[in-house]
């Protein structure tokens, strides 16, 4: 399986946008008079990320320059272009900012220190303002972390607010213990609107930035997840065995990403999308099939290859309408990678025994680009054949998933997801936990002979 490696991610292109930032950076500092020494630091923070610690899923360079001038645009035009108080600088909403489009307390750690040292600066070297700016938004980044719902980013930020005021107060009363005391309400006033209204503009730009940076948060996604999403109730009425299908898809593929630390929530609503292009001629699809009257019957296997190549095509176009993040519309183009169309494979072969036709019954691809596209294309074979089993015992669903697993391994399927091996050992054991609790609920109970008699009888006496 290929690891992607350090020499792959620098690119010339990558070094002129990291020196043309750098450039902007240290000409903005010489116009403000900022201390050059934050320059340093911030090329040693960028260091840091991209090579020393190599933290995950870290935004591109393009992505880390733009907010590299985002944090400097905020404390100065707060300071200088407003002339407001150091302590009303946007740290905290820049650092929930982050923490939600990125989810990633490392990084928004990074930019927390980044920003309120900045602000400091500008401030005129006010420790007090870079200290409680600190706390504050490092607050902020862990209230954040992983939110689901609006309404608690709006409680974060206040909550965050509250603590800025706290140290802010702490420290001016220290410096000034024997002249003031007393509650300062204006610093109050200046802390609290700064997480309220911070947390309001970040709900707000937030599409925005996904659609900037390409991200999904958590928000957006427990959104899409809502079965009254347009495109959710257009399926379960016009491909009820696919929406049936996509379900079980998404509960295989929910597990299996828990357990191997990928975002889970990510998995489950690709799952539910994953399918949507079937909603144009959904009857020439196995779930939906009527009666089982098996429509392919009459067609030649290439017209027939061509109507299910179709629904991967027609699912990325109909998403593309639909405004669906280009995260999702991933999912729609990648699930079924480059596999083959067995079934349509094999009667190509039978009725043309010499030609060769892997190549023409393969999906054009691409393959998973990572863990969760893989992992709900994995789940969706195994769906699909689980549903094949006769008798689904125990060691026959595990015969059958281990099959799957290993058939895509070998074909190189996964080669461009980063999934390692342990994580396809702790994604078969998931979704053999699963399929077995599922086929657990659906074994008939033996039948109560005597029961069945004397209900026999009871309804033989009313007739
Ligand atoms: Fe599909
Ligand atoms: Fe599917």
């Amino acid at each position: 399986m290929k690891t992607p490696t350090i020499t792959k991610k620098i690119s010339f292109q990558n070094i002129f946008i990291g020196l043309v930032f750098f450039l902007v950076l240290g000409i903005v500092f010489f116009i403000y008079s900022i201390d050059f020494s934050l320059l340093v630091l911030a090329f040693i923070l960028f260091i840091y990320a991209k090579f020393l610690r190599k933290i995950e899923n870290l935004p591109s360079y393009l992505d880390l320059c733009l907010l590299g001038i985002i944090a400097i645009l905020i404390p100065i035009l707060t300071v200088v272009t407003f002339k407001m108080s150091g302590y009303s600088i946007a740290a905290i909403g820049f650092v929930m900012l982050i923490t939600l489009l990125f989810n990633n307390l490392e990084l928004s750690l990074l930019f927390a220190i980044f920003i309120c040292l900045l602000g400091e600066s500008i401030d005129g070297g006010n420790f007090n303002v870079g200290i409680s700016l600190l706390c504050g938004s490092l607050v902020a980044g862990m209230l954040t972390f992983r939110l689901k719902r609006r309404f608690e980013v709006i409680k974060a930020g206040l909550f965050a607010g509250i603590v800025q005021f706290i140290v802010a107060f702490i420290m001016e009363r220290k410096q000034s213990f024997f002249i003031s005391s007393g509650l300062d309400f204006g610093l109050l006033q200046v802390c609290l609107l700064n997480g309220i209204i911070s947390s309001f503009i970040v709900l707000g730009i937030l599409p925005v930035f996904e659609y900037i940076f390409k991200v999904l948060t958590n928000i957006s996604l427990l959104e899409l997840s809502d079965f009254n999403h347009p495109l959710l109730r257009k399926l379960i009425l016009e491909a009820p065995g696919t929406y049936q299908h996509s379900l079980v898809v998404a509960n295989l593929s929910e597990a299996a990403s828990e357990a191997i630390g990928a975002n889970a929530l990510l998995s489950r609503v690709g799952a539910y999308y994953h399918d949507v292009g079937k909603m144009i001629k959904p009857d020439y699809f196995v779930e939906n099939l009527v009666n089982y009257r098996d429509v392919h019957k009459n067609l030649k296997p290439s017209m027939s290859k061509l109507i299910i190549f179709n629904h991967v095509k027609d699912g990325a176009e109909i998403a593309k309408k639909n405004h669906l993040n280009p995260k999702i519309i991933d999912f729609i183009s990648q699930h079924h990678g480059r596999t083959l169309v067995y079934y349509f494979y094999q009667r190509a072969k039978e009725l043309e025994p010499e030609g060769k036709h892997e190549e023409e019954y393969s999906y054009p691809g691409p393959r998973p680009q990572n863990k969760e596209i893989a992992v709900v294309s994995l789940a969706d074979t195994v769906e699909a054949l689980s549903r094949t089993l006769e008798e689904p015992t125990p060691a026959r669903i595990e015969e059958m998933v281990r099959d799957v697993v290993r058939k895509r391994f070998m074909e190189g399927e996964l080669d461009e997801s980063n999934l390692t091996l342990k994580d396809l050992e702790k994604i078969t054991q998931s979704f053999i936990r699963v399929l077995n609790a599922v086929f657990h609920a659906r074994i008939n109970y033996p039948k109560d002979e005597n029961r069945n008699s004397k209900s026999a009888k009871t309804k033989e006496n009313k007739s």
